[in-house]
């Protein structure tokens, strides 16, 4: 029996992690916190809002109060902490509200859990959502992040979970108290919001805009299907060693232009366009400042400690991503308009 208290279920990787766990243990409560930022988006949640075993709570996890009295109320055993501000380029144009939220946030998450669980730590479990760029920028070269890289983050996004890793495993080795944290690497699929490179691609493409690539497009990301990272955080969640740390990666390395091109013939394939039509729109532009070169994962430690490898092959997933954006355009309508965002903060107004 758990009763987990998911932060951030609203987003994109928490929306599937809370579907998963909703759907695959009905005996589980689950409760899900977030701020509904700009980011949270309770339209990827509709599938499974009135499920008996699931609760949404608006609230923000630097709020003390409200956290300890959700910890109370629903009696939480483990928590699966995602809520953070995700986006590096945003995090370029305001770094403070990477602070806030992702390191006082997650400092007072911990607090209220330490306090609650009133140092008994038999059967709870802090599980600490985590990314691969507190490890720097690799070279082009066959390197790979493992457990062991050393943290070198370089935006104030990746210093500000940096920050937060840091003090979940102070937490560890101070009290006792009990952590598993994992760090992943690109994550694409449904409900991603259209900011981040493959979405927005795919909706700009959808609408003949423009596609801005950051310098010369030669920059690499690590590409994971994100139902591939919500089962690996279930299997974390369950079988995870208190402690250690999991890299989480697909073994799929694109460059972005390589990547842009391959949006663009999959999307104009779908649409019964002539190969490269869409590829006109490439246009590049300004570097992002600071912009990491490489992100790539050595997961070896959680295939061979815990069983887990990627399902998705990159072809089939970004298919069927291009797909689920194609067929959801209201969602997507809803979400680049903020028609969303007026809604659900009519319906939680406080
Ligand atoms: P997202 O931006 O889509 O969602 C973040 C969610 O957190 C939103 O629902 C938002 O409303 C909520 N939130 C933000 N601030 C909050 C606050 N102060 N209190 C309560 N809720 C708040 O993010 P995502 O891409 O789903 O990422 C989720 C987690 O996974 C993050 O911790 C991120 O660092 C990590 N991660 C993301 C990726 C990726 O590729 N997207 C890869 C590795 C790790
Ligand atoms: O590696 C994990 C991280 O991946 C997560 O921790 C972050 O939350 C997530 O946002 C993501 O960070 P990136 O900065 O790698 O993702 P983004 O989609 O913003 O950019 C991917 C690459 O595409 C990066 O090299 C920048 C480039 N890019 C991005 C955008 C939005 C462009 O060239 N043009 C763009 O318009």
């Amino acid at each position: 029996m758990k009763n987990i208290l998911v932060t951030g279920g609203a987003g994109f990787i928490g929306s599937h992690v809370i579907r998963k766990l909703v759907t695959s243990y009905p005996e589980y409560q689950i409760v899900n916190l977030d701020k509904l930022t700009y980011a949270g988006n309770l339209e990827n949640l509709k599938d499974i809002e009135n499920a008996g075993n699931y609760t949404f709570v608006k609230g923000c996890i630097t709020d003390e109060k409200l956290v300890s009295e959700v910890f109370a109320t629903h009696k939480i055993t483990h928590v699966i902490h995602l809520a953070a501000e995700s986006h590096v380029d945003r995090s370029i144009s305001d770094p403070l509200i990477f602070v806030r939220t992702n390191l006082i946030g997650t400092s007072n998450l911990l607090l209220c859990a330490k306090n609650y669980w009133a140092d008994d730590f038999d059967n709870k479990l802090f599980y600490h959502v985590s990314t691969d760029e507190v490890y720097g920028s690799l070279g082009m070269d066959n390197s790979l992040f493992t457990e062991q890289t050393a943290y070198d983050p370089r935006s104030p996004y990746s210093a500000s979970k940096a920050g937060s890793d840091h003090m979940v495993r102070a937490f560890w080795h101070t009290y006792h108290f009990p952590i598993v944290i994992s760090n992943c690497s690109n994550n694409y699929g449904p409900n991603q919001f259209p900011e981040k490179l493959i979405p927005l691609f795919i909706n700009n493409i959808i609408n003949g805009k423009a596609l801005p690539v950051y310098g010369k497009g030669e920059n690499v990301r690590d590409w994971l299907h994100v139902k591939d990272h919500a089962d690996a955080i279930d299997i974390i969640l369950h079988h995870g060693k208190k402690g250690e740390t999991y890299n989480i990666g697909g073994h799929n390395e694109w460059t972005n232009i390589d990547l842009v091109r391959l949006m663009c013939d999959t999307v104009d394939q779908k649409l019964g366009k002539e190969t490269g039509t869409s590829r006109e729109l490439i246009s590049f532009v300004k570097d992002r400042a600071g912009h990491d070169m490489r992100y790539a994962i050595d997961a070896s430690k959680i295939d061979n400690d815990l069983g887990w490898t990627p399902n998705y092959t990159f072809e089939e997933g970004l298919a069927e991503t291009v797909d689920w954006y194609l067929n959801n355009s209201e969602w997507l309508k809803n979400v680049t308009s903020g028609a969303y965002k007026e809604y659900y903060d009519t319906m939680y107004a406080s």
